[in-house]
């Protein structure tokens, strides 16, 4: 049987320095570097992955730099994109509150055909710090995730490996479902 190609257009947002690059490099090279290098603008990874017996996704995974929230080049860098991750530092709570930020940013400017909001993961990062993360001052994540409308929420790692793959992935189902 022939085997059908998808290109997805996946953005990953968040505020500096969070881990979006890091996160990016360990699911499409699996490497981590404690070497914090701002991104500039945008960057792009792709990760081909075999989804099914029918189709091969070509995962075009858009690095957003957390400056860019105080720019104004989303509109263009969001365009056509079917899914984000939207990623903040748990032991930063200024991070955190600018995850509704990035969400809304988002929902303004790029939806579904339908209108709907496309798909969204938030990501707790960093969770090898845990001791130092904010646990007491976050709300409920499974709440705070299903009220605005997040289609999962996972504590993630990039440091060790954590939940990346499992945080892609729920992205990834919920893009093949909507149509
Ligand atoms: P901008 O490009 O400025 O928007 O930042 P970014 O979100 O791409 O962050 P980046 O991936 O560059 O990571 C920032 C810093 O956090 C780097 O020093 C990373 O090594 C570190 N870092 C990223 N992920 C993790 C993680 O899961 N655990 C730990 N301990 N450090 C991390
Ligand atoms: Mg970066």
């Amino acid at each position: 049987m022939q085997q059908q190609e998808r290109l997805l257009k996946v953005l990953v947002i968040g505020d500096l320095g969070v881990g979006k690059t890091s996160i990016i490099k360990r699911y499409v090279n699996q490497v981590f570097s404690q070497h914090y290098r701002a991104t500039i603008g945008v960057d792009f990874a792709l990760k081909v992955l075999s989804w099914d017996n029918k189709s091969v996704l070509r995962l075009q995974l858009w690095d957003i730099a957390g400056q860019e929230r105080y720019g104004n080049m989303t509109r263009v860098y969001y365009r056509e994109a079917v899914g984000a991750l939207v990623v903040f530092d748990m032991t930063r709570l200024s991070t955190f509150q600018a995850v509704l930020k990035w969400k809304g940013d988002l929902d303004s400017k790029v939806a579904q055909s339908n209108g709907k909001p496309v798909p969204a993961v938030l990501l707790a990062n960093k969770c090898d710090q845990r001791p130092n993360g904010l646990c007491p001052k976050l709300p409920k994540l499974e709440n705070f995730s299903r009220d605005y409308g997040f289609v999962g929420w996972f504590e993630t790692s990039a440091k060790d490996n954590t939940n990346i793959d499992a945080a892609i992935t729920c992205l990834v189902k919920n893009i093949m479902s909507v149509e």
